[in-house]
């Protein structure tokens, strides 16, 4: 009885130590993919596929370079990827805009790194 105690608390504290360390070969995310995340932008826009917005490889390959995804960041530069469904786009581009340098620069390496 006592035995079965014991191998019973052994086998809680064994799992949860493997339960909390990360799926091996899971990559953490990187700055830019948090703010992704954190700005809802995963919503409309997935890395592969397209859904509502294009997937971010399009993107990628639309844009070839972190300088031209930045200038569109800014609002320096228009859309070029779906202007004609540039509208859905908007209220987040105004978010974008307001972002830090920082942040702007962190959301194109991760976009453009999707190819
Ligand atoms: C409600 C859906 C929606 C959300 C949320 C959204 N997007 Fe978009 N996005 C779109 C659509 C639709 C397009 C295609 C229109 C276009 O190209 O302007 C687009 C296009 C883009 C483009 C290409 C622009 C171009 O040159 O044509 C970028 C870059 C982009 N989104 C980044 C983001 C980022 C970063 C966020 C989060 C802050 C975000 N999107 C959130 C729908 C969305």
């Amino acid at each position: 009885m006592m035995m079965r105690i014991i191998f019973l608390f052994v086998g809680m504290v064994v799992g949860g130590i493997f339960l909390s360390q990360p799926v091996m070969g899971e990559k953490t995310a990187s700055p830019g993919e948090k703010i992704f995340t954190e700005l809802g932008c995963v919503e409309c826009h997935h890395p592969e596929v397209k859904i509502n917005g294009p997937a971010l490889k399009t993107i990628a390959a639309t844009y070839g370079d972190i300088k031209r995804l930045l200038a569109y960041f800014k609002g320096d530069t228009g859309p070029i990827v779906e202007p004609e469904r540039a509208r859905t786009m908007m209220p987040r581009r105004r978010k974008i805009k307001k972002l830090s340098e920082d942040r702007q620069q962190a959301l194109a390496e991760y976009i453009i790194s999707s190819r």
